[in-house]
């Protein structure tokens, strides 16, 4: 049995979790879906400590489970995230048709200068104003259309410096606006 040692949560939260974990009981994939349900909640969507410890509590699993879960999913995310997601696809027909460079020039333009952050495998940065995620995927599945980049979960095939420079402006003004 997996004990609360502190309750961090608003006790609006817990209503909200102890809903979502009765309505998952018993369901195949019933942790998946309370996670899911939790981040989809949180506004910059993630989750933080407490929100998973709670849910460990809550159903009785280790948390060192539920951070296997969590780490091992992409779509999960432990930190908040941008305002604006940008996910770059690093597959091999992407990659032949220029998506590192879209990668590069990108990360450039929202700061981030260390050439090493560009080769690591898997990519998740966060700007500091909070206002944007870069991401890089293994492969969108939409190889034909390479280079792929998804913006804010909207599907752009045939990217090129151009259109994603006019998306980045776009977001830009449309951030300012919020
Ligand atoms: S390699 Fe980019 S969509 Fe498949």
């Amino acid at each position: 049995m997996v004990t609360l040692t502190s309750v961090a949560l608003a006790e609006s939260d817990q209503e909200f979790f102890d809903k979502v974990i009765a309505g998952q009981r018993g369901r195949p994939g019933a942790l998946l879906g309370i996670l899911e349900k939790a981040q989809e909640r949180e506004p910059r969507k993630f989750l933080s400590r407490e929100v998973l410890e709670y849910i460990a509590a809550k159903t009785d699993t280790p948390l060192a489970r539920i951070y296997s879960v969590v780490t091992f999913y992409a779509l999960f995310n432990l930190e908040p995230q941008g305002k604006n997601t940008i996910c770059i696809c690093r597959g091999t027909a992407c990659h032949t048709r220029g998506s590192r460079e879209l990668l590069e020039s990108l990360m450039f333009k929202l700061g981030f200068h260390d050439p090493e952050e560009v080769t690591a495998d898997k990519i998740a940065l966060n700007t500091s104003d909070g206002n944007y995620t870069i991401r890089t995927v293994a492969c969108f599945g939409q190889c034909a259309l390479a280079p792929v980049v998804e913006v804010n979960h909207a599907v752009y095939g045939h990217m090129n410096e151009q259109t994603l420079q006019r998306e980045l402006e776009h977001l830009g003004k449309e951030t300012a606006k919020k």
